[in-house]
């Protein structure tokens, strides 16, 4: 059966700040999904992650299909309705339009979506980050794929050793998507040079090139881009097919154990460690840190079996303190040098607009 997984993510009000969507406000996107979804949906979950709600949804219409991203838009304006009447921070902030007009993509949402042929047994996981953007995912999926320290598949396995197909996408081009597909093992260095620079060359998918079936879709939007103004980090969602033709789910997420550092933090404007977390987990020291949450999944005849939480397990208890201890060494430096985000990524003009003033008063000293 030929089946489409599309995941729609957005942030329309949360409660304390920055940091969790109300229950009132996850509870009406539910809803609206629920009720006006039945006809174009064969099932759906909902999840939380910092202050953004991300709906998964399997359907046989295909990625981009206008009803289904209508639907979800529809479902964040309830949303929006309810941050409205409970007075919550940032009511509707992700959603850029008025109106909707046939996709998701560019209005604000979050969007990542694949189309396969079911696999009998067909596990993924649901990956999604909170105050950072989908430049965090190019190390971890460069690993978990390329990376026999990692993906020990590559050794082990027959066809996970024929490599995979990377599609990266420019996301500081803006009139159209500017992409590359690169393969690895051949193109590795060639790949590792692009994704070396998060902000700027972003994964979009990942392919095994043993069947062509598509393993890894990320949402690849940038809010700040699209606005041309702050409106927050564009905290991406991924979704990510493991075993057999792909690495095993605990290869996939085994270079999470890095913590490795990402543009985000407080006000989208610093770098911090990746802390992975539990579903649901909220926001909370300066504005952070930067969150990754994993649902592990299997979907069949397109019923979503229940979620597990990858990143409950204990193991990630050490990897959160080693998180904690990472941001917190950062953080001691405050604003300085590789502590605060690059001038092109800060997402508040005020630093900018001061230099422009004190670039007036400068002199030349005449000697
Ligand atoms: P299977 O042999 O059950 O596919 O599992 C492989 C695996 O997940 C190794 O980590
Ligand atoms: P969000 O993008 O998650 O709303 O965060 C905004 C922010 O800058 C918090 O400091
Ligand atoms: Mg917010
Ligand atoms: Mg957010």
């Amino acid at each position: 059966m030929k089946i489409t997984l599309s995941v729609i993510k957005a942030d329309v009000g949360s409660i304390g700040g920055h940091a969790v969507p109300g229950k009132k406000l996850v509870q009406a996107i539910e809803d609206h999904i629920k009720n006006e979804g039945s006809r174009l949906l064969s099932d759906f979950k909902i999840f939380h992650t910092g202050d953004d709600t991300a709906i998964l949804m399997a359907h046989t219409k295909g990625k981009d299909n206008s009803d289904i991203h209508k639907l979800a838009w529809d479902a964040f304006v309830a949303g929006t309705k309810i941050a409205k009447e409970q007075g919550l921070y940032g009511a509707g902030q992700d959603l850029l339009k008025d109106a909707f007009s046939g996709n998701v993509r560019g209005m604000g949402p979050a969007s990542c979506e694949m189309e396969f042929e079911e696999r009998p047994a067909e596990p993924f996981i649901l990956f999604a980050c909170d105050k950072t953007d989908p430049g965090a995912f190019n190390y971890p999926l460069f690993r978990g794929f390329a990376d026999p320290f990692h993906n020990a598949g590559i050794l082990l396995s027959g066809d996970i050793a024929r490599g995979f197909e990377f599609t990266v996408m420019d996301v500081n081009y803006t009139q159209g998507d500017r992409i590359i597909t690169l393969n690895v093992p051949e193109d590795y260095y060639d790949l590792a040079v692009l994704l070396r620079d998060p902000e700027h060359y972003v994964i979009e998918s990942v392919s095994s090139r043993a069947s062509g079936s598509q393993a890894v879709a990320v949402s690849t939007s940038r809010l700040h881009n699209i606005a041309g103004k702050y409106t927050g980090k564009d905290d991406p969602v991924a979704l990510v097919r493991s075993q057999k033709d792909f690495p095993s789910t605990g290869e996939i997420l085994s270079p999470y154990a890095t913590a490795h550092y990402v543009a985000g933090g407080d006000r989208g404007s610093h770098n911090v460690a990746l802390m992975p977390v539990k579903l649901g987990e909220i926001i909370s020291y300066f504005d952070g840190p930067a969150i990754i949450t994993a649902a592990g999944l299997c979907v069949h005849n397109g019923k979503f079996t229940e979620p597990v939480d990858l990143f409950e397990q204990p193991f990630w208890d050490t990897i959160r303190e080693k998180a904690s201890q990472k941001t917190f060494a950062i953080r001691e430096q405050g604003f300085f040098g590789v502590a605060m985000a690059s001038m092109e990524e800060l997402e508040y003009t005020g630093v900018v607009e001061r230099i422009k003033e004190l670039d007036k008063k400068f002199i030349i000293r005449s000697k």
